[in-house]
């Protein structure tokens, strides 16, 4: 396998963990790391927002030693702004920064930032060349196919985005209009990669190691991101490092799973505080429980959780029935 690299920053694997808001917080993304992923990157955080000062988005910034390479994700849609946002973000020392150009949700394409800027690739140059010309890290951007499916334009963008300045581009292989569900196009990302010289990311849908590899081959990218299928499922890095290698996949008993779950909510217990944790554990914990016996029952169970006290009682239970 040849390594990896963007710009100055060197990966000694191959599949990243895709930014999920909600979801990628510090203490999943040292999770991922141990577990073999090549690179995370935080969750979004908005420039107008930092320009605010805003604790909360400070906050989703902070890096700890456990998940180098580590980048920061930020979204906007005035390049002063982000430029700002940027030097912020630089403060907390990612390797990477990255900017958000693929998220579809309203609240956010609504306001012109995320997949929004798709439609406006004049501005695209504009946000990248600001954030590059005040960044001494690689600049990344993550895009989708296009907007819809009669305004594809992945291509476009990454050419825009490779000559203002940026290392590298992901690829969600699906339209702003498509949000998460109708099957990713692959072929789109491998035109993307035959158009720029930069190192392009395939993203959409690799749920396994043998995904991972097909999507490599498929697209010609050396690097993937993964996002939704590692949820409750952190092994996925090492079973795709694993397949790459021609070794065995490990699959994890049922006690490793619990007890991964749990250091999970621990690490977010002590970064946030038990009261938030819980909360946003009680979604993040149903990944785990993918095949177990009576999942539906245990999802319904963790609705109801609210201390760690309530999250080993489960496990205590889940390991005796
Ligand atoms: C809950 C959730 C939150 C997400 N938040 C972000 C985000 O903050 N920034 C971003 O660029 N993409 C975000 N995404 C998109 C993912 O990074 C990824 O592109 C998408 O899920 C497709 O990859 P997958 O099929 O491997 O999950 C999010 C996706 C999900 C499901």
């Amino acid at each position: 396998m040849t390594q990896q690299k963007i710009g100055s920053v060197t990966f000694h694997s191959v599949a990243m963990l895709a930014p999920m808001a909600g979801v990628s917080d510090r203490a999943y993304r040292e999770l991922c790391m141990r577990h073999g992923a090549a690179y995370c990157v935080s969750e979004m955080v908005s420039s107008k927002a930092l320009s605010f000062q805003s604790k909360k988005s400070e906050e989703l910034m902070v890096i700890s030693a456990l998940e180098r390479p580590c980048g920061i994700q930020i979204f906007g849609d005035e390049p002063s702004c982000m430029a700002d946002a940027a030097r912020r973000a630089l403060q907390n020392k990612p390797d990477i920064i990255d900017i958000n150009m693929g998220c579809p949700a309203p609240k956010i394409s609504g306001n012109g930032s995320g997949s929004a800027l798709m439609r406006k690739p004049e501005l695209v140059g504009d946000i990248v060349r600001a954030v590059t010309a005040v960044c001494d890290v690689p600049v990344t951007v993550k895009i989708r196919k296009g907007w819809d499916n009669s305004s594809v334009n992945a291509v476009e963008i990454a050419q825009i985005c490779e000559r203002a300045g940026a290392s590298a581009v992901t690829v969600h292989g699906r339209t702003r209009m498509q949000f998460y569900k109708p099957p990713v196009d692959y072929e789109i990302i491998r035109r993307v990669r035959q158009s720029v010289q930069i190192p392009v990311i395939a993203n959409g849908d690799i749920d396994s190691a043998p995904k991972a590899l097909e999507v490599m081959e498929r697209t010609g990218c050396g690097l993937v991101m993964v996002g939704r299928a590692t949820l409750g499922n952190p092994w996925l890095f090492e079973q795709i490092n694993a397949l790459l290698a021609g070794e065995a996949p490990y699959t994890p008993s049922l006690s490793e799973k619990l007890d991964t779950m749990v250091e999970q909510v621990e690490r977010m217990a002590v970064y946030k505080g038990e009261y938030i944790a819980m909360r946003q554990a009680r979604k993040l914990v149903i990944g785990y429980f993918k095949g177990m016996k009576g999942a539906a029952t245990l999802r319904k169970e963790a609705g109801k959780l609210s201390t760690l006290a309530d999250l080993y009682a489960l496990k205590k239970h889940i390991l005796h029935t």
